[in-house]
């Protein structure tokens, strides 16, 4: 199973403060050498974490795969061509949500994200869909054509109680069967963490899981003794 690590919020970190720390592209080295599979990005329309200069520079440095997620956006896909990451993850995108609520509604958009895609591949970048694990979406994906999806796991990850846990997850592993079974190849992410990540590895057919949030939590967190104790040595030094 890959894992792909979404740098997204050590840029937002960074805008906190509008400077130049902490440094997105020194953080995705770092998940490379600690065992990362890919580097995610998302360059949202408002450029709320992400920005362009973000996004040229990993694509210098990465050695491993940059997943650009995207909207459809005309300026935003403009800008894909010209980085041209290895591949590019096509989200929905509103301005006021705090994260991506939802899959694509393939269905819905049908016209405009075949364009997209098409956009895209002419380019020579491959594309993967960020649908909900439903089988009318995932139809829709085959008959645009792409060769690959991510499952939005966000509903299994905020379940209430551990019966719509069982629910949601079930959808997710029979959406992953269907779309192997189609001869898609199957990602899955958003909002896995530390205690919910095992069973969704466990699904057969899933490639790959892509987790930002969690983990630079885990990382403020696992790394406050270090960052308290070279200060506190600063500090007595004088
Ligand atoms: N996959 C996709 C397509 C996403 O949009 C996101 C959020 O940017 C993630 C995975 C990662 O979600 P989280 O930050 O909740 O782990």
């Amino acid at each position: 199973m890959e894992l792909g690590v979404n740098i997204d919020h050590i840029a937002t970190l960074r805008q906190v403060r509008g400077g130049i720390e902490p440094e997105p592209v020194m953080a995705a080295l770092i998940c490379e050498s600690s065992g990362a599979d890919s580097i995610v990005v998302h360059l949202r329309e408002d450029r709320r974490h992400i920005k362009e200069r973000d996004l040229f520079l990993l694509r210098k440095v990465i050695r491993t795969k940059l997943n650009l997620e995207m909207s459809i956006a005309p300026d935003i896909l403009k800008i894909a061509c010209q980085a041209h990451p290895d591949q590019a993850t096509l989200v929905p995108e509103r301005r006021q949500e705090l994260t991506t609520e939802g899959g694509l509604d393939v269905v819905k958009n049908f016209g405009r994200i075949k364009e997209a895609v098409k956009k895209l591949k002419q380019n020579g970048i491959p594309v993967s869909l960020f649908i909900d694990p439903d089988k009318k979406q995932i139809a829709a994906a085959l008959k645009i054509g792409v060769r690959m999806i991510e499952l939005h796991t966000g509903r299994y990850a905020q379940a209430k109680n551990a019966l719509q846990q069982n629910k949601y997850f079930k959808e997710l592993k029979d959406a992953a069967h269907f779309s192997k079974q189609k001869g898609l190849r199957v990602f899955a992410g958003h909002g896995l963490d530390y205690h919910n990540v095992s069973a969704i590895a466990g699904i057969k057919g899933i490639e790959e899981l892509n987790i930002g949030y969690s983990i630079v939590c885990r990382a403020a967190i696992a790394g406050l003794e270090t960052a308290v104790r070279q200060m506190r040595e600063l500090i007595d030094r004088k």
